[in-house]
């Protein structure tokens, strides 16, 4: 089943008057299927926040369709596509946004707390998806007496927990040390493998992208090439360099070895 699909999409950013346009994406499309683990990957400046932020429901394309879980968002009213992106999508970010006044098992369920989920619910989920993520006895913790690995995956937790249809995230391991970029992104596989979880990630990190099933490149807004992974990760790891050095334009960082 497709948890997700653009088609043609297409962003143009400027107003039609003025002469400033920039076209972003450009008859972009993308099928994800339920239960796949997607990296996007492409250049600065390639498109890929724009296409985050359109599939987010943050922005709204030039023109082209958007089908998350079988809703086009474009069809909902500014109320229902609120509770949409609540219920239905899960956000994780490169910087945490976790409440340093509250317990890690505090950020956990502030949005079924939120929701009014019965109490025996939310420690039910709460249990499944902190065991899930490594993070069981860390719970009574506060934000800063944990890693940034940690914080990660309780921002993890916190954007699962009401078991959207898809996660998307954003350079989610950009603030991290190489062993907290590695304990996340191995939460984040346990997640897909063990729950099905959806999940949709762009990243500039050839070592984070090696977790995906499969690397969709992006290259002046539109898609340039796929790539699948088979069974072993540091053969996808080499394969995602070679696509980069294909692709061309500036990556952030030179990747050196983490194997
Ligand atoms: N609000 C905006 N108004 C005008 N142009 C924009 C706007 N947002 C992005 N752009 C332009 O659209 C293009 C794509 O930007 P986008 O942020 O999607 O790239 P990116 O792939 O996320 O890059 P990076 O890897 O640097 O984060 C860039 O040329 C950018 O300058
Ligand atoms: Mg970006």
């Amino acid at each position: 089943m497709s948890v997700l699909k653009a088609e043609a999409l297409t962003k143009i950013y400027g107003t039609k008057n003025s002469s400033m346009t920039y076209k972003a994406l450009d008859n972009f499309q993308l099928e994800i299927q339920e239960g796949e683990f997607v990296g996007v990957m492409g250049p600065s400046g390639s498109g890929k926040t724009t296409l985050l932020n359109l599939l987010a429901t943050i922005d709204t394309p030039t023109s082209g369709q958007i089908e998350i879980n079988g809703i086009d968002p474009s069809r909902l009213t500014n109320n229902q596509l609120a509770l949409f992106r609540r219920r239905q999508l899960g956000f994780v970010f490169q910087d945490f946004n976790l409440l340093d006044t509250l317990s890690i098992q505090e950020n956990i369920i502030l949005p079924l707390v939120l929701d009014n989920t019965p109490v025996k619910e939310i420690e039910e989920r709460l249990h499944e998806i902190a065991s899930v993520l490594g993070i069981y006895p860390i719970l009574n913790k506060r934000t800063f007496e944990v890693s940034g690995g940690q914080q990660q995956r309780t921002a993890i937790a916190r954007a699962m927990i009401h078991r959207p249809a898809i996660l998307l995230a954003d350079e989610l391991t950009g603030n991290l040390d190489s062993k907290s970029a590695n304990d996340v992104m191995n939460s984040l596989k346990e997640l897909n493998e063990r729950q099905h979880a959806t999940i949709m990630m762009v990243t500039h990190d050839p070592f984070a992208a090696s977790f995906c099933q499969r690397i969709v490149f992006i290259k002046d807004g539109k898609l340039f090439s796929e790539i699948r992974r088979g069974s072993n990760r540091q053969a996808f790891f080499q394969q995602i360099l070679d696509s980069l050095s294909v692709l061309g334009g500036s990556f952030d960082e030179i990747p050196t070895a983490r194997f």
